[in-house]
């Protein structure tokens, strides 16, 4: 239901050349103004950690602070009011990464994405399988909604009939209604979903709210191609269904 910002965070050593180097100038550097964040990856540097450990621990405080309200547990809640995180850690001199997507009821996303990177030999895990591994890694399982989420959440749902969310040519109009929602029914009004919508009141496809480019204009030996009306699509088969 809500859109994700994302906090990110760098961790270099200017010149590139070994840590030793007088000439390297360390630096922690953040997107947003998440000061304590920064100073915590900034100490851990100065305490001659590594980068991955900065950036471990620098994130690991946002996590904690809620930076943003969009950071950690208890912000962003999906359409079913709960909170899942995202976290994504690379090392720039290999370049390998780990991350996990979807994470659910873990408070440690960055530290799992950690492990993903350091105890596996996959680069991405998500949801459910992702809770499994980090609980194998001893993180402790619970969870991340908080009384701040759920009102956030009540208030999209009920207070703003769900609005605004991802759904569309779905029954009910998903921009006045909440869900569970359907495929419209054959025979209803098939609407192409980037040209139009269908508005279940009149049973009608409905202009899209987004303006439509103009027809370019014709030019003199270059024969403006319009855009031709698509063909219609023939009905797309069921996929097999796994035994
Ligand atoms: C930053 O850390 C200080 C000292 O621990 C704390 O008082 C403050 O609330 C923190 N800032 C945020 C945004 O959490
Ligand atoms: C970090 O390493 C440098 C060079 O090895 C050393 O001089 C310095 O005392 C170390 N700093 C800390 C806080 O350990």
């Amino acid at each position: 239901m809500y859109a994700t910002s994302v906090a990110i965070f760098i961790v270099c050593f200017l010149t590139g050349t070994a840590r030793s180097d007088p000439r390297n100038v360390p630096m922690a550097i953040t997107t947003w103004t998440f000061k304590n964040a920064t100073l915590r990856a900034w100490d851990v540097l100065s305490n001659n950690g590594s980068a991955l450990d900065a950036i471990e621990q620098g994130v690991a405080v946002c996590e904690c602070e809620q930076c943003d309200g969009t950071v950690g547990y208890g912000g962003s809640p999906d359409e079913d009011g709960e909170t899942t995180l995202d976290a994504l850690i690379m090392n720039g001199k290999t370049m390998n990464v780990g991350a996990v997507g979807g994470l659910r009821r873990v408070k440690n996303a960055i530290s799992v994405a950690r492990h993903v990177l350091e105890h596996t030999r996959h680069s991405f895990l998500v949801g459910d399988q992702a809770t499994e591994f980090a609980v194998q890694m001893g993180f402790h399982e619970e969870s991340l909604t908080t009384p701040d989420s759920k009102k956030m959440w009540m208030e999209w749902h009920n207070a703003k009939n769900c609005q605004p969310n991802f759904w569309f040519n779905v029954l009910p109009d998903p921009l006045k209604h909440c869900g569970p929602y359907s495929i419209p029914p054959k025979g209803g009004p098939v609407c192409p979903s980037t040209t139009c919508m269908p508005d279940t009141t009149t049973s009608t496809c409905q202009p899209p709210k987004v303006p439509v480019p103009p027809p370019c204009p014709a030019k003199k030996g270059f024969p403006c191609r319009a855009r031709r009306r698509a063909a219609p699509r023939p009905a797309r088969p069921a996929p097999p269904r796994c035994p």
